[in-house]
């Protein structure tokens, strides 16, 4: 069974382009397509099947689960030179230190708009089912208020469906999970489903002259749409490992732009920061690979199994450096590491969904493994949770 193909972009969606097909077959996130077929033609998107169900007996416990997976990058590709160019750095020096080669930079395109074009794909992903509520995953938000989960549903033409947004920084699709799980299991959205779309452009937020951050971020999009079903089946979400340290808030923030901001004043009136990210650098590593470590294990740990039962593992593509230190202590054998920074950089939110998207369009992430999600960023904030692969319809592209 193939995969469907998005519809193109309709009335209030301005900003999305067709997705043509593409003849050749490009390199994972890089390219626009709907369906990738791999060098030989055959089509790696993974089909869905019907889901399975319990046979006889007592009922399984609901469950929210993955049906469909869409992703969106702009199509700006920004190199490493290109940003040496104009910065005191160097390509060598991102690569080694970051990991990252290439990022994806959106041009003419905002938050909302890069989450409609990945939520498209994920409705045409997931096939007919009544989405009931869509969560906009972002800490970019296009304006302060309103949220812009209400503006995504509408141009998906869902109507007038619970929307809300969540911030979180870049453990925020972990987040958005777990809030869509509860939607669906406590049946507020009964009996459809939620479409969790995790978006971010903080190319927007980095300052053009800041060579530390302007070489970590890159923009995108990564969506899901998750359905009701039983705890156990493939796609099924969790129990999910969640926490915050707000006392380290300041190393990693965006000042400027906010209430704080506006209110506070020194003696000669207003202070006013501009609405740049500022990060220690050293202290975010150090953390961040401490808490993914501790959150990755609680969340094995909490499905009744250890990390030696996981596959694979998804984590928040911070920088290859905090990868490889995470892969180290949780003993991963490399290929366990999933990982696409090199060619999207740190995409915030959407790190983790469009991860997903590009290791199961490359064959890496197949239908039966046992995945484990991690991710840690702002706020300080992480989450983990675990599921096994469903056998469901990724599309991608730019
Ligand atoms: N190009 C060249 N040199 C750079 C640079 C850049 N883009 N950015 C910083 N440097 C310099 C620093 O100024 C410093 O110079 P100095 O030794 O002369 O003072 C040197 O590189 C080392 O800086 P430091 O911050 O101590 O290096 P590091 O080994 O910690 O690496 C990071 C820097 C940013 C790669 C690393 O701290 C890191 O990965 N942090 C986590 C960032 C992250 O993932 N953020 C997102 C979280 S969601």
């Amino acid at each position: 069974m193939s995969c469907p193909i998005p519809p193109p972009a309709t009335a209030g969606t301005k900003h999305d382009r067709p997705t043509p097909a593409s003849d050749e077959a490009p390199r994972t996130g890089e390219d626009d397509l709907v369906r990738r077929p791999d060098a030989t033609g055959t089509d790696r998107s993974t089909a869905p099947s019907a889901p399975p169900r319990p046979t006889s007996g007592t009922p399984s416990p609901r469950a929210a689960v993955l049906a469909g997976l869409g992703t969106y990058v702009p199509p700006r590709v920004v190199t490493n030179d290109e940003l040496a160019a104009r910065l005191d750095t160097s390509d060598s020096w991102i690569r080694t230190r970051i990991g990252i080669s290439t990022r994806r930079v959106a041009d003419g395109e905002a938050t909302v708009d890069l989450a409609v074009s990945a939520g498209r794909r994920a409705l045409a992903a997931a096939g007919p089912i009544d989405i009931r509520a869509v969560v906009l995953v972002t800490t970019s938000a296009d304006r302060l208020c309103p949220a812009g989960a209400p503006e995504v549903a509408s141009r998906l033409g869902l109507g007038t469906v619970l929307a809300f947004d969540l911030a979180s920084g870049c453990s925020g699709f972990v987040y958005g999970l777990a809030v869509a799980a509860s939607l669906i299991t406590s049946a507020v959205t009964e009996p459809g489903g939620v479409l969790v779309v995790a978006s971010d452009v903080f190319t927007a937020l980095t300052a053009p002259d800041d060579r530390l951050t302007a070489v970590i971020f890159g923009d995108g999009a990564g969506a899901v749409v998750l359905r009701a079903g039983e705890a156990g089946e493939p796609g099924a979400l969790g129990p999910f490992d969640l926490g915050s340290d707000g006392s380290q808030a300041d190393i990693l923030h965006v000042p400027g732009g906010g209430t704080r901001d506006k209110k506070t004043r020194g003696s000669g009136g207003p202070v006013r920061t501009p609405p740049y990210l500022i990060m220690d650098g050293p202290a975010v590593k150090r953390l961040a690979v401490d808490g993914m470590v501790r959150s990755a294990r609680r969340a094995a740990n909490a499905s009744g199994r250890s990390i030696d039962d996981i596959d694979l593992v998804a984590a928040h593509q911070a920088n290859q450096r905090i990868l490889d230190a995470v892969a180290r202590e949780l003993g991963l054998r490399p290929h366990q590491m999933l990982t696409n920074i090199g060619h999207v950089g740190n995409t915030a939110s959407a790190s983790i969904p469009l991860l997903l998207a590009d290791s199961a369009v490359a064959g890496l992430l197949t239908p039966g493994r046992r995945v484990l999600l991690s991710a840690f960023g702002a706020g300080l904030a992480w989450g983990s949770t675990t599921l096994v692969w469903p056998d469901i319809c990724v599309v991608v592209g730019a």
